[in-house]
């Protein structure tokens, strides 16, 4: 019910109100759980009283509504409540007026500094002493690619993405929880099975088989189209950079990620690789023949357990 259409209090509420708040030590309580979001431990330290005392004001002011708990692991954390209805915040606020100011309540608040001040501190004195061990400890507890899966977020959760070439489906599965709708495309009908296994629970992906050099989408279908690790092994790829114009739409992006240039002749028998790698300028070419401009490139930072080649990242808009 909202507060429009909400019962007024009975009288039996506003005494229980009234009589919560005639207390000393719940006031100053209240004072410090309006600023800041505390512990019992913390509150004890801060106004000084012992935590059985302390605990049983907070069970008092929680039963009168005046806070609200989160737990979190074994802590329990509180506040005071972000729901008090108008009566209950008419009357907090002419007690608050009369006791803000107060000698007690003053020292609450410089204490109440120092505690958050001290949490804080926790966390900082941690990361001094650990910078160096950051990088292995947040793999160890994330894994590697932990911070690239907040970045599909910056879609507008509209966009139709082609992901061609999509192989077993990863960066997929890792776009559709942010974009309006995936389509994965191959040609390897065995790459493809595990894609569907992988998306089997996404109403939002559609996984069609079928070749970069006529894809199986129609014209300017897409918003953006991703080619990840896929043209090294397309015979034509200027006529595939082609056909990606064909099924963007105008103002569309495409990004590309391959290989540079490299010298590894053995990839072409044991991996079918068609071309080692691709020189920036040759490829920038073939996206402005095929159609495309504001062409942006980077070389890809390699990760320190990455065996193979180097590899850039390409980014160009359809005209
Ligand atoms: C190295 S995998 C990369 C898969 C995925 N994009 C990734 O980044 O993990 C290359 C994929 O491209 C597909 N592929 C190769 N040539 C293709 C073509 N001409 N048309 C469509 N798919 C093709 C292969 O079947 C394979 O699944």
């Amino acid at each position: 019910m909202d507060q429009a259409t909400a019962a007024p209090p009975s009288s039996e509420d506003v005494l229980g109100r009234l009589s919560s708040l005639a207390d000393e030590t719940r006031t100053r309580i209240l004072l410090l759980l309006e600023r800041s979001e505390l512990t019992v431990s913390e509150i004890c330290q801060i106004v000084q009283i012992p935590q059985s005392t302390v605990s049983r004001h907070l069970r008092l002011l929680s039963q009168e509504g005046w806070l609200s708990v989160r737990s979190e692991g074994t802590s329990r954390h509180y506040r005071v409540s972000r729901k008090l209805d108008p009566g209950a915040r008419k009357l907090w606020a002419a007690v608050r007026e009369e006791l803000a100011h107060s000698p007690l309540a003053r020292e609450d608040r410089v204490r109440s500094r120092s505690v958050l001040e001290a949490r804080a501190e926790q966390s900082r004195a941690f990361f001094s002493t650990q910078a160096g061990r950051w990088d292995r400890l947040r793999q160890e507890l994330f894994g590697s690619r932990a911070e690239l899966q907040l970045l599909p977020g910056l879609l507008e959760g509209t966009e139709v993405v082609g992901d061609l070439g999509c192989g077993t489906g990863q960066l997929a599965r890792f776009l559709a929880p942010f974009a309006g709708k995936v389509i994965g495309v191959d040609q390897s009908e065995e790459m493809l099975e595990q894609a569907r296994r992988r998306l089997s629970d996404r109403d939002n992906v559609e996984i069609k088989q079928g070749e970069l050099e006529a894809l199986p989408v129609e014209d300017g279908m897409l918003d953006i189209a991703i080619l990840s690790l896929v043209l090294h092994y397309v015979v034509d790829p200027l006529r595939a950079l082609e056909e990606v114009h064909r099924v963007l739409r105008p103002g569309g992006r495409i990004l590309v990620q391959d290989m540079q240039r490299h010298q590894r002749e053995a990839f072409r028998e044991e991996m079918g690789h068609l071309w080692l790698g691709f020189s920036p300028e040759e490829f920038q070419e073939w996206l402005e023949e095929a159609g495309f401009d504001s062409v942006r490139l980077a070389e890809v930072p390699p990760e320190p357990e990455a065996k193979g080649p180097l590899l850039f990242a390409m980014r160009a808009r359809r005209k």
